[in-house]
């Protein structure tokens, strides 16, 4: 059995965390994770379309109503989740200032905990990103007793993260699917290079999807591992079937060609699998196009591909370099049970095969 201090600070069987993806709903998929014996992670989710399109429109008027939406989700998300498992869970804050809603967020997470001890006990961290982890506001995140991570892309960041008196920094490299770095490093070379510059553990994200991939992420120095693409393809995920059959076809659909594209758009660098909508995308920023045009562009998509409609040509599909090795939607639990026997069986073999007695 694969223990490591992850597993001891999350309360969790196997040092497994499922990466937090918004702003789509990840409260089925946390769930199960969860009950996997893995770490589930409810997403922080966007506004209503017509409601975000509003407050696009006229900050002022509409902030209050939006503040009100993103608080509704959340909450209910988390009471959701707490039902359906016995098991601790997260949430992730995207804590950049295109999210006023979160000093709000703050507020209302630690009242329900306290209004309500069965989430208290299982609410046990949460994950900040995208964002200033020094925000005043954020400390009380662990003054009301909850655990923070929060997820950086550089060594430079995760210094910082430290700084702010976080209680484990996550990890991502390059490779992940959705916002990436401007300044690209591969998860191979960001984890020793983080595990060495901080203190607190470190958790491993950014292209993992198996067994070989914990054993490299401990091998590195990290406590465990952050998966967000293979999670997308599992049977519990909320995403639409549709956008979860293109992530599974990835390798077959791009034989002669990496599967996904980075744009650096109105919403910053986001990995993304190629389709209609990514390519548009990336031409419009290549070619300099208005700021506007790109942020309307960027945002009327971004609902599309995952969301209802399933549309999986003129939607966003952020989605990471992994999917390129994936073909099967399974069960969350069957994810996590192959990741840990793969490991297992790893960790046994490499001695016997590498090491002179
Ligand atoms: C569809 C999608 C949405 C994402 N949304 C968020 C988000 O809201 N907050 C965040 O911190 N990271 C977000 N991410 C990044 C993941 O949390 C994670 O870092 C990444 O998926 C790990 O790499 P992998 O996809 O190769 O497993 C998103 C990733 C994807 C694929």
């Amino acid at each position: 059995m694969i223990k490591t201090e992850l597993c001891q600070l999350l309360g969790v069987q196997y040092p497994i965390m499922q990466a937090p993806m918004g702003p789509y709903d990840t409260t089925e998929l946390a769930a199960a994770v969860s009950n996997a014996g893995g770490f589930g992670v409810v997403s922080h989710p966007g506004a209503a379309k017509e409601v975000a399109l509003k407050a696009l429109d006229s900050p002022a008027e509409y902030l209050e109503e939006l503040i009100e939406d993103v608080k509704a989700k959340v909450r209910n998300a988390l009471h959701w989740v707490k039902e359906h498992t016995d098991c601790p869970f997260g949430l992730n804050l995207r804590v950049a200032p295109e999210h006023p809603e979160v000093p709000n967020l703050v507020d209302m997470i630690i009242e329900e905990r306290e209004k309500d001890q069965d989430l208290k006990k299982k609410l046990r961290l949460i994950i900040t990103s995208a964002g200033d982890p020094g925000q005043l506001h954020l400390k009380k995140i662990q003054e009301a007793g909850m655990l923070r991570f929060h997820t950086v892309p550089s060594v430079y960041h995760a210094r910082k993260a430290e700084q702010s008196g976080v209680d484990a920094i996550v990890a991502t490299g390059y490779e992940a699917g959705g916002h990436v770095a401007y300044q690209p490093v591969h998860t191979f070379v960001l984890i020793p290079a983080v595990v060495e510059a901080v203190k607190v553990p470190v958790i491993a994200g950014g292209g993992i999807c198996d067994g070989a991939g914990l054993v490299a992420a401990l091998a590195f120095g990290a406590a465990g591992i952050y998966i967000g693409t293979r999670f997308i393809a599992s049977k519990e995920c909320e995403f639409h079937p549709r956008s979860k059959e293109e992530i599974i076809q990835a390798s077959k659909k791009f034989p002669k060609e990496a599967s996904t594209i980075v744009t650096e758009g109105f919403f910053g660098p986001l990995r993304h699998l190629k389709n209609a909508y990514s390519r548009k995308l990336y031409e419009l920023t290549q070619s300099g196009a208005d700021r506007g045009e790109i942020l309307q562009y960027e945002f009327n998509g971004i609902y599309l591909g995952f969301g209802p409609e399933g549309n999986v040509e003129n939607g966003a599909l952020w989605a990471g370099q992994v999917a390129e090795r994936l073909d099967k939607i399974l069960p969350a639990k069957e994810i996590i049970d192959r990741v840990m026997k793969e490991a297992e069986e790893k960790l046994r073999s490499l001695p016997q095969r590498f090491l002179s007695p």
